[in-house]
């Protein structure tokens, strides 16, 4: 699918199916809208009334145009109040535009949409955004594909003419969302760790990242204890990726990213019951997939700032040599956990991921990680926690986030809490109380950060989907990747 950015004009466009956008309530058609609607017999004016068409937000009505006419049909689609129309807006409706196109056999597609706050590369990467976001479907597993309609072949986006830049962002960026959509789709049978490191070696390879590789042993020389604990009952090896993302020129700032990279968590001995979500736990990764994603895009925007991606992959298993409850872990700084609940597996594996970023002389530290179901009971599924004693970063990611159309909420890291993680026995349980769950794991990790700027995002809620909503169809959603990109950007 080719996406143009073109000045042809509305009314000179011939394709397929022509898609416009129209504010709520003036919905009166004016200037070349008015033409075409005369064109087509007064077809357009008919139709608004007859389905009673408002331009309320993401409605569509579709209109099938008489032979002998220049496109095959029209979509209209409502732009919500004028006042409200923002970047997200906006990448939502072209995905509404572009699934609408796919249904009606659309080959070849033109979108006239409002510019976005003057600004036409913006409005420009959102759109292009959207539209691949909601087109993309995962056929991996299926032996034949569901959707028998043809693919859109091209989609010129009117009025955005000289736009190719903001385009190619787009497409550099979703490729990094759909890499982490399908590390997470994919089942724990598929995404293991080993195929992790494959997968990071594969984004070294294309877009000239270097990388690390930590095996087991490495990992025991630098004394990863917590890590080594989580994955001591996996038959699988557990693998440290560390990637490295260099500009040509002096960076003006040096990163790292951390993601949770458990390719499956059962819950380990504290094994996950029925009703507790068990089979879904392949998306555990989630964190380690926004990473991954958020690299492969990075590699191909080549900004000038220098990112270690990092993610401490293993399986939160159940064997003879697996973990016991009770059993207590020596972390790569030394620090002593006894492992109350080895279901609190992910900031086992993140705590050596910390104490190894914190030693890089990185500017900042951000960690993605499908942390806790606290989480998801605070914010729910849309929202991810934003935990860090910062303000800077705080205000950083929120102005990120806010730009990629993924929803952060900053929750407290309220000391005092740390009081239920005390242990008798060590320097700290890995499990507090029930309430505030998502507090005191985010306290927990804040145990291996030294001195650098650091922020924890608990993603456990919006890596998945249930339902299809906007651009990102039910399933995994690669959360993450967005924020990141505009982070590293910033
Ligand atoms: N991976 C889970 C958290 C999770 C829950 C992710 C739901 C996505 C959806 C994590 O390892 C976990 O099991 N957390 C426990 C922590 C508890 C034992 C302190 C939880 O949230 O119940
Ligand atoms: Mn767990
Ligand atoms: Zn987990």
């Amino acid at each position: 699918m080719t996406i143009q950015p073109t000045n042809t004009a509305l009314l000179d466009w011939t394709g397929d199916t022509l898609a416009v956008g129209l504010f709520e309530d003036a919905v009166d058609l004016t200037g070349d809208l008015a033409i075409l609607n005369d064109n087509l017999g007064g077809l357009l004016k008919e139709l608004i009334a007859e389905e009673e068409f408002t331009g309320k937000a993401n409605s569509t009505i579709v209109a099938r145009v008489g032979a002998g006419h220049p496109v095959r049909k029209v979509i209209l689609v409502g732009l919500g109040k004028p006042d409200a129309l923002k970047l997200e807006t906006l990448r939502c409706l072209a995905a509404t535009v572009a699934r609408t196109a796919k249904k009606q056999k659309t080959k070849t597609l033109a979108i006239s949409l409002p510019v976005w706050n003057n600004d036409q590369a913006a409005t420009g990467q959102a759109i292009a955004e959207g539209t691949q976001l909601a087109l993309y479907q995962d056929i991996r597993f299926k032996s034949e594909p569901e959707d028998k309609n043809p693919p859109i072949e091209t989609i010129d986006l009117l009025g955005l003419g000289g736009q190719e830049a903001a385009i190619t962002r787009a497409e550099q960026i979703v490729s990094g969302v759909i890499l982490a959509r399908q590390l997470v789709a994919a089942p724990a049978n598929a995404v293991t760790p080993i195929t992790m490191a494959e997968t990071a070696k594969a984004i070294a390879k294309d877009h000239g990242l270097h990388l690390e590789i930590l095996e087991q042993e490495e990992c025991e020389k630098l004394g990863m204890g917590a890590f080594l604990g989580v994955a001591q009952a996996s038959d699988l090896p557990p693998k440290f990726i560390h990637l490295i993302y260099k500009p040509a020129t002096t960076p003006k700032r040096k990163l790292a990213i951390i993601g949770k990279g458990l390719t499956f968590d059962s819950g380990g001995l504290n094994i996950k019951g029925a009703g507790s979500g068990i089979e879904t736990m392949k998306i555990d990764m989630g964190g380690a997939a926004a990473t991954l994603g958020a690299a492969k895009a990075i590699g191909q925007l080549k900004p000038d700032v220098e990112v270690h991606f990092i993610s401490a992959v293993t399986e939160n298993m159940i064997s003879g040599r697996a973990m016991r409850p009770g059993d207590i872990l020596t972390a790569s700084n030394g620090k002593t956990i006894e492992v109350n609940n080895t279901d609190a597996e992910g900031r086992l594996t993140l705590a050596d991921a910390l104490v190894y970023a914190d030693k890089l002389g990185v500017d900042a530290i951000v960690d993605l990680a499908t942390l806790t179901g606290a989480c998801v009971v605070a914010l729910g599924d849309d929202i991810a926690g934003l935990f860090t004693p910062d303000d800077a970063v705080a205000s950083q990611l929120q102005t990120a986030s806010e730009s990629a159309g993924e929803k952060l909420w900053r929750l407290p890291m309220e000391e005092k809490y740390f009081e239920g993680l005390k242990s008798g026995i060590a320097d700290m349980k890995n499990t507090g109380p029930r309430y505030g769950g998502s507090i005191t794991a985010a306290l927990f990790l804040k145990q291996f950060v030294k001195d650098t700027p650091w922020a924890h995002l608990d993603i456990a809620g919006p890596v998945w989907a249930d339902k299809e909503n906007c651009y990102n169809g039910a399933g995994a959603t690669g959360f993450g990747v967005r924020t990141l990109v505009n982070w590293v950007l910033s």
